[in-house]
C-alpha cells in the first residue's frame, strides 16, 4: 500500500531475496532490506535487480541476535515482513518486537505456539501478526479452504492433497525440518476424519510412485515417496471448515533427498553433508514443486494444482502477497490462511507469479467448462 514502509527481514536469503523482488515489482511504497552483512546483501540485490532496471530497495544492517539494535531498525516500519530464519529461533521475539514498535507482522515461518504467544500483544497493540506465509504452511491451508469454498457442504467434502517435489534445502529450511521432526510438531502418519485425527497404519501411511494405494497422482512422476502427515496449519483448517475428511500426503521426489534427511535425523552427517548431499542429489534430477488437490462432495468433485519449479521464490513471493493486503483494522495473531481470502488468493497464483501455474478444473457448473476426468492431463513435462 502506497505511503507505507514494507521492512524485510533475512533478506539476503532463500526467501527474503525472493519477497523483497516481488514488494519492489508490486508497490511503490518503500522497501527496506535487512540483513546481516551488509556487502553481500548489497551483492544479492543487484544480481536481482538484473539489467531491467528494477527497483532497488534500500537496505540495512541488522542482526536479530543483536537484540538492543533490533527495535531501533524496527522502529519506523509499518510492516515487518520476515524472512530470517530458522523461524523457531527468531519468530516468536521478532514478532513481540514489531508489534512493540507499532509495526504489523507478517512471517514465512512460524508454528501455533508461535501464534499462541503473540495473540496477546497482538490485541494489546492493535496489530496483525500473519505466520506461515508461504507454501507450507501458507499455501497448504489456503488451497484446502479454497477447495472447500468451491465445494457445498464442507460436511461431506473430502480432500486428498499431495505437496512436494524435488527441490534444495536451504540453510533455515533443514534447520527447521530437524527441529519439526524433533520436537515432534504436527501429526506425521496421521489424517483428520469427522472432527478426530487417525492413525493410518504404517503400510497405508506411505507409498512410491503413481496411483499406488496411496493415491499419488500422475501430475507426480513415478520416483515420488508419499508419507501421510497431517500438519498443525492443515488440522486448524479441516477443524474450523468443519471437514468430513482431509488426507495430506507429503512428497519426496528422490530416494536421494529421503537418505540424506534420514541420515540427518540419526546425526549420522553434519548439516553441512546434508545439504551438499541434497545438492548432489537436486542437480541431477529435473527440479519441481507441486500442491494438488482433490476434493469431492456430494457428487461433485474438485481438482486443482500448482506447479513451480522453485518453492523457496514461491513462499517470498506468497509472503510479500500477504504483507501487501490491506492490515487496516485487523488485530491478533493468525494463520496466512485464516487472515486472507482462501479461494480469491489460490486464484492469484495463476497470475501473480511468475514462473508458477495454476490448474483449476471442477465439476461446479459456474468454475471452468474444461474438466480433465484424471491427473494424467498433468504429466511431468507438461506443465
Ligand atoms: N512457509 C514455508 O513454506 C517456508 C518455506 C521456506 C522457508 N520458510 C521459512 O522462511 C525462513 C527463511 O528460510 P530460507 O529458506 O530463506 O533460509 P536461508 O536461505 O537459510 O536464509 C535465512 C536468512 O535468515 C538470515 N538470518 C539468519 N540468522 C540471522 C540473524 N541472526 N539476524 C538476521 N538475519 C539472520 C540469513 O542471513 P545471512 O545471509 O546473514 O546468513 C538469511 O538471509 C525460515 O524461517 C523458514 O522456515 C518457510
Amino acid at each position: 500500500m502506497k505511503g507505507l514502509t514494507y521492512l524485510v527481514l533475512g533478506a539476503s536469503g532463500a526467501v527474503g531475496r525472493a519477497c523483497v523482488r516481488t514488494l519492489t515489482d508490486r508497490t511503490d511504497a518503500q522497501v527496506v532490506a535487512a540483513g546481516r552483512d551488509l556487502p553481500y546483501l548489497a551483492r544479492v540485490l543487484q544480481a536481482d535487480a538484473g539489467t531491467d532496471g528494477a527497483r532497488q530497495p534500500d537496505s540495512v544492517r541488522l542482526d536479530l541476535d543483536d537484540q538492543e539494535s533490533v527495535e531501533s531498525v524496527l522502529a519506523g516500519a509499518d510492516v515487518v515482513v520476515n524472512c530470517a530464519g530458522p523461524s523457531y529461533r527468531y519468530s516468536a521475539r521478532t514478532a513481540q518486537a514489531a508489534l512493540r514498535c507499532g509495526a504489523h507482522y507478517v512471517d514465512a515461518g512460524g508454528d501455533q505456539s508461535v501464534i499462541d504467544a503473540t495473540a496477546a500483544a497482538a490485541a494489546a497493540h492493535g496489530r496483525i501478526a500473519v505466520f506461515g506465509a508461504g507454501v507450507q504452511p501458507g499455501l497448504a491451508g489456503v488451497a484446502v479452504r479454497a477447495v472447500a469454498a468451491r465445494l457445498a457442504d464442507p460436511a461431506t467434502t473430502r480432500i486428498d492433497a499431495h505437496c512436494g517435489g524435488v527441490q534444495p534445502l536451504s540453510r533455515a529450511g533443514l534447520d527447521e525440518y530437524l527441529h519439526a521432526v524433533r520436537s515432534r510438531t504436527g501429526h506425521p502418519g496421521k489424517i483428520y476424519q469427522q472432527g478426530a485425527l487417525r492413525t493410518l497404519p504404517p503400510d497405508k501411511g506411505k507409498g512410491e510412485g503413481k496411483n499406488n494405494g496411496t493415491g499419488v497422482p500422475a501430475a507426480f512422476p513415478g520416483t515420488a515417496h508419499a508419507h501421510v502427515s497431517l500438519d498443525e496449519e492443515c488440522r486448524a483448517a479441516a477443524e474450523e471448515l468443519g471437514l468430513a475428511a482431509l488426507r495430506w500426503w507429503n512428497i519426496t521426489g528422490s530416494a536421494e533427498i529421503e537418505r540424506a534427511l534420514a541420515k540427518a535425523l540419526g546425526q549420522q552427517r553434519s548439516c553441512a553433508e546434508t545439504l551438499r548431499a541434497i545438492d548432489a542429489a537436486v542437480s541431477g534430477a529435473r527440479q519441481y514443486f507441486r500442491i494438488s488437490l482433490h476434493g469431492t462432495s456430494d457428487g461433485a468433485t474438485v481438482h486443482t494444482v500448482l506447479h513451480c519449479a522453485d518453492s523457496y521464490a514461491l513462499t517470498g513471493a506468497v509472503a510479500a502477497l500477504a504483507a501487501l493486503e490491506d492490515p487496516r483494522g485487523r488485530t491478533g495473531a493468525v494463520w496466512m490462511s485464516q487472515y486472507v481470502e482462501a479461494r480469491r488468493f489460490w486464484d492469484r497464483m495463476a497470475t501473480d507469479i511468475p514462473g508458477a501455474s495454476l490448474v483449476l478444473d471442477t465439476a461446479d457448473a459456474t468454475h471452468g467448462a474444461d474438466v480433465p476426468t484424471s491427473y494424467e492431463e498433468f504429466e511431468e513435462g507438461e506443465l
